[in-house]
């Protein structure tokens, strides 16, 4: 596996490829890498002559106060992983070399002006998707991949991502893969490390909340807003969970809806102590 930690070399690495006529996919990530991140690389193994995973901590989707600074980081480790799931490159670069001004700012962003990215998370983090897309443009533009791959558990990510590609006209095929789930239900996070034991138990209310929401639309619930209801009663009952939001939204618009109608998207994010965890479930057609 290669291992880059410049533009140049990336852009030397994806020419050589290309001009062998292989297909190259993306996956990007923030590293601390676990098994829905592997679960990415290995659907781009799967459908990808070559793949190349980025591992950069982004400063600009991060508003100050948030957990910038203490962003769980492990390089070797994160390597490791890569490596086994048969990854061809890994993109590290410093933050100068992703913002060239300096410092992690910049005076260009990619921002998507509707309200896509003011529903869900973004009422709480108003900057976040700005930075998101600019650091994926900034991705794309470098790697030029044929697919990039996403996860459903950032499913406003996704979506804000897929807008972005269609609206800039990047002929890149964008791939959501599933949600990879610990044992006993929790959505694999990188942040799942800051929870202490006590709090690792209570975490179980977002996907106890998913399976509740689940189990009321497949028994034939049309009402979203009764979903959302029985979803948030459920997570009230944990003393140690704070709702930030649960929500039925449209999964293309992010809209709120109030009946459930594929592709309806249930999403919440929940403060588990001083840690905000995510979990959604999607009707399908
Ligand atoms: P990060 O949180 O590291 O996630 C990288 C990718 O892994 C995202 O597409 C995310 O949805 C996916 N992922 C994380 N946990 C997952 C799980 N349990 N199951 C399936 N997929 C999972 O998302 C980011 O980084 C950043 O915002 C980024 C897109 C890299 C831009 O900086």
């Amino acid at each position: 596996m290669i291992i880059a930690t410049t533009i140049e070399d990336v852009r030397c690495a994806v020419r050589a490829w290309k001009q062998e006529g292989l297909t190259v996919g993306l996956v990007p990530t923030m590293g601390y890498l676990h098994e829905g991140h592997a679960s990415l690389v290995d659907a781009a193994v799967a459908s990808c002559d070559r793949v190349v995973t980025s591992d950069f901590v982004n400063p600009t989707q991060f508003a100050p106060g948030e957990d910038l600074e203490s962003y769980p980081r492990d390089f070797d480790h994160d390597c490791a992983l890569l490596e086994e799931h048969g990854c061809d490159l890994v993109f590290y670069p410093s933050v100068d070399e992703m913002y060239p001004d300096g410092g992690g700012t910049t005076d260009t962003y990619v921002e998507i002006l509707n309200n896509m990215p003011k529903q869900l998370c973004g009422k709480t983090r108003p900057i976040h998707f700005r930075g998101v897309c600019t650091v994926v443009s900034k991705l794309f533009n470098i790697v030029t991949p044929d697919k990039a791959f996403f996860g459903q558990k950032d499913a406003q990510q996704l979506a804000v991502i897929r807008k972005m590609v269609r609206d800039l006209l990047y002929g890149i095929e964008i791939v959501g893969c599933p949600i990879v789930r610990e044992a006993d239900g929790l959505a694999k996070s990188s942040r799942n490390t800051y929870l202490n034991p006590e709090e690792r138990k209570a975490a179980l209310v977002l996907s106890q909340a998913v399976r509740l929401g689940e189990s009321m639309v497949a028994e034939g619930e049309a009402n979203a807003d009764e979903v959302v209801r029985a979803m948030t009663e459920l997570i009230q009952a944990e003393p140690l969970a704070r709702i930030d939001y649960v929500e039925a939204v449209d999964g293309v618009t992010m809209e709120n809806v109030s009946v459930v109608k594929a592709p309806t998207l249930f999403a919440m994010a929940v403060y588990i102590g001083t840690t905000r965890l995510i979990d959604n479930f999607s009707v399908e057609a």
